[in-house]
């Protein structure tokens, strides 16, 4: 049985260009992209697009979510408030992968006023691609949920 991977994309009016390149590259990978808009460039309010965003993966409708805004910074920020979600700002591909790696993230976010759309792709990739690779890291992750010991 094929698993549908299906993934929630979204920003605020500062990367609507960007969200579109990237919702057909993650589209041509094989993914079922749940793409929640904005569809305007009309000025808008980062924080409940990347809630709206963050609650289709905390939801489990969506296994992983990739957002953006100006900086990338607002939206992660706001996607993180969020029971569940592990959203991390890269800007290099290094930190796009280990955010998988060992942070088991589940949303990627992105400044669309930070990097150009061919770098983006890359960052994307990179994330896609990467695995969790749970061990000491779970006992980690574990511990961003609340538990200090
Ligand atoms: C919008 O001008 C800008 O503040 C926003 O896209 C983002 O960068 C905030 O973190």
């Amino acid at each position: 049985m094929t698993m549908i991977k299906r993934l929630v994309l979204s920003s605020d009016h500062a990367a609507i260009e960007l969200r579109r390149v990237i919702a057909d590259h993650v589209a041509n990978l094989g993914w079922d992209v749940v793409d929640i808009g904005p569809t305007t460039s009309e000025s808008t309010h980062y924080p409940k697009h990347g809630q709206a965003a963050a609650l289709r993966v905390a939801s489990g409708d969506c296994q992983l979510g990739i957002i953006l805004c100006g900086t990338g910074q607002g939206i992660m920020m706001a996607a993180n408030k969020v029971v569940g979600i592990r959203c991390g700002v890269c800007s290099d591909t290094f930190s796009a992968r280990m955010i998988r790696a060992h942070n088991d993230a589940n949303m990627l976010a992105i400044g669309a006023r930070v990097v150009g759309a061919g770098l983006a792709l890359d960052i994307v990739e990179a994330f896609l691609a990467a695995t969790f690779e749970g061990g000491r890291h779970a006992t980690r992750v574990d511990m961003i949920g609340g538990s200090q010991d």
